[in-house]
């Protein structure tokens, strides 16, 4: 059995007032038992919820980090080692608005994933089409290719520790959602590229759902036999929404 996880990924937004108030509806959260959840706060908020949240089951993690692992000289950067000394659990990778607003590129991806994990945190790969490639037919080659480039550089053993989000760009912050027999699809497909290397480390491994979970639609999504839980963006920054997201998570 996979245990659920779900992430609030908060991108660029709070202020150190709202940021306050998210926080307290957090501490407030009964996380259903069984359910991983965590918080992925921009870089500024991080040490305001580790305080917040300390003594909570609730996990902090950050939104990127830079490619190069320890600190030293690269102004304006953070390196996944102070993330790690800071309290830091996870690292998202690779999200599609860092691929294609900011133009990471896979190699760059793939090098923040090993940052990661060569400091003891666990990376959360983010892969997904866009609406073009969607309609184009190539959804699982682009997912595959961008799982692929990961798995020949690293090899699949590194997914041991680490998790996959499928997030269909078209999907993101859009109000529309994938259906769960479109996610289902991709996320079976991720698994059995996993499995083709090796079985145990893809039956092992957690795939979340991105793109518009919402507490009204979470519980069909989670209920899809390869979608072991979700990355949640806007309705992550209302504690009572996320916190419904959870409990769906655990039902
Ligand atoms: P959304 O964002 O839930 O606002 O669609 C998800 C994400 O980009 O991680």
């Amino acid at each position: 059995m996979r245990r659920p996880l779900v992430a609030g990924n908060w991108k660029m937004h709070g202020t150190r007032a709202s940021v306050a108030e998210l926080l307290d509806g957090l501490r407030r959260l009964a996380v259903p038992n069984g359910v991983e959840v965590a918080v992925l706060p921009p870089f500024l908020f991080i040490d305001q919820a580790l305080n917040a949240l300390a003594g909570s089951s609730i996990a902090i993690g950050a939104q990127n980090c830079a490619e190069e692992a320890r600190q030293g000289a690269l102004t304006g950067e953070i390196a996944a080692s102070q993330l790690a000394d800071a309290g830091c659990a996870w690292v998202l990778v690779g999200h599609s608005e860092r691929r294609l607003i900011i133009g990471e590129r896979d190699e760059q991806v793939i090098r923040k994933f090993a940052a990661t994990q060569s400091v003891g945190l666990r990376p959360m790969l983010c892969v997904g089409e866009t609406l073009e490639q969607r309609e184009a037919g190539k959804t699982l080659e682009i997912v595959g290719q961008q799982l692929a480039c990961v798995i020949e550089s690293l090899g699949v053993a590194v997914f041991e520790r680490a998790v996959v989000a499928y997030e269909p760009v078209w999907a993101i912050g859009t109000g529309l959602t994938a259906t769960p027999q479109q996610a289902q699809e991709v996320h079976a497909a991720i698994r059995a590229q996993l499995a083709a290397e090796d079985a145990e480390v893809a039956q092992a491994v957690r795939i979340l759902y991105g793109g518009s979970v919402k507490a009204a639609n979470a519980a069909e999504l989670f209920g899809m036999p390869d979608i072991d839980g979700g990355l949640i963006g806007g309705a992550s920054l209302n504690a009572d929404e996320f916190g419904a997201i959870c409990c769906a998570a655990g039902s």
